[in-house]
């Protein structure tokens, strides 16, 4: 029997998380799964939307650490989750994603000399000014079991030196959590309500740093999109920090002039699959939602000068646009100028992205415990 604390702490990581303590516990004659919440999000709309929508139960521990600098927040995780890992003695610990959180729970354990699998390793931007790329490559390098999401990743690590045997290709296990929450999320409503059902729209999401946090570039940014909501709606659930970047005047003024770019709350996991699966084009700088419209076959341009996500780009829906509004918005017509019923080229849903993906992390975890 494996005792697993499995760590979440912000909005991406609950939807990994969640299929593969559902996994844990269907598989209760093997695992012991415990949720450690480290509270790096918060709100209401960031998180407990989530747990209800994705069916993850109440975290067994809530760290409570919140908002702050990337030392501050780091640090206020490790010191409150080491005393939880010095009580649990868990057999794992399993980390997910690229935030704060990952990186911070990783490092208390490498120290006390308790195993970690890292789910999403292997995923490089080579951008350094990333918060994400440092969490990444650290992770990845203290970690003992890396579960990767695509063959890109697995090279990533070899380049790095990483042993064979710490990495196993299992898929991406966020395509579990779409595939199952699909029909459920038919029953949102989030469509009508917003006066869209039956109509062409394009779904926004920005919350990069280097795309928010300079007024110069989220207003050019925004310029663009007001010029595509010339042509259909824009739906934007804005994200907290992109919040407090738009009271800055001179972009209120932006906002003013685009035409039907609609700001809304963030919405929950299932309202939110609801908007982007029936919208025309994504537009976005998350690296999720990269993903998730690469398995539905939805149109996306990311916002960002890299992605870590390539397969996306080479296999699926996506293309990497950056923020040069001249760019965003050729790009943005050309797929609204391409055929309505057929995908912007051939596109291909990648290998191991499939639903299946929470069993094979839990196998990966036995086969390792047997192995050391
Ligand atoms: C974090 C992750 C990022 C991920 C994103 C998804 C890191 C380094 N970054 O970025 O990889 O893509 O989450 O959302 O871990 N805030 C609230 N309510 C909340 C949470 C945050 O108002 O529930 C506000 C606070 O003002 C906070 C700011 O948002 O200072 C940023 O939050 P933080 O967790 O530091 O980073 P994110 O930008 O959310």
């Amino acid at each position: 029997m494996l005792k697993v604390l499995n760590v979440v702490g912000a909005r991406p990581n609950f939807m990994k998380v969640a299929p593969i303590v559902e996994a844990m516990r269907r598989r209760a004659g093997e695992f012991a799964p415990m949720v450690v919440h480290t509270g790096q999000h918060y709100d209401a709309q960031m998180s407990d939307a989530f747990f209800r929508d994705l069916g993850l139960p109440e975290p067994d521990v809530y760290l409570g650490v919140g908002s702050g600098s990337h030392a501050a927040q780091t640090a206020a995780v490790m010191q409150s989750f080491e005393p939880v890992v010095l009580r649990e003695r868990p057999d794992w610990v399993l980390v997910v994603g690229d935030v704060n959180s990952t990186l911070a729970c990783a490092l208390v354990c490498a120290k006390l000399l308790v195993k970690v699998a890292h789910v999403e390793a292997g995923l490089r931007s080579r951008d350094r000014t990333m918060p994400e790329e440092i969490n990444r490559l650290l992770t990845d390098q203290v970690a003992d079991l890396l579960l990767t999401p695509s063959a890109d990743a697995d090279r990533n690590l070899r380049a790095e030196g990483i042993p064979e045997e710490r990495i196993r290709l299992v898929g991406n296990v966020m395509i579990d959590s779409l595939f199952k929450q699909l029909g459920r999320a038919e029953q949102s409503t989030v469509r009508e309500d917003l006066g869209l059902a039956g109509r062409d729209y394009a779904a926004l999401t920005l919350h990069r740093p280097s795309n928010v946090d300079d007024p110069t570039t989220l207003g050019r940014i925004l310029d663009a999109l007001g010029q595509i909501s010339r042509r259909l709606p824009v739906v934007f659930p804005v994200h907290p920090r992109t919040r407090k970047a738009l009271s800055e005047p001179g972009l209120a003024s932006r906002l003013r002039d685009a035409p039907d770019l609609r700001l809304i709350e963030p919405l929950g996991y299932l309202d939110f699959l609801r908007l982007y699966s029936g919208a025309r084009l994504v537009l976005t700088d998350s690296g999720g939602i990269q993903e998730e419209t690469t398995a539905l076959g939805v149109p996306c341009l990311t916002l960002r000068e890299n992605t870590e996500r390539p397969v996306t780009v080479e296999l699926g829906t996506n293309a990497v646009v950056g923020t040069d509004p001249e760019r965003i918005l050729s790009a943005a017509r050309a797929a609204l100028d391409a055929p309505r019923d057929g995908r912007p080229r051939p596109a291909r849903v990648p290998p191991l992205w499939d639903g299946r993906t929470a069993d094979r992390i839990l196998d990966a975890l036995v086969e390792r415990t047997n192995a050391s």
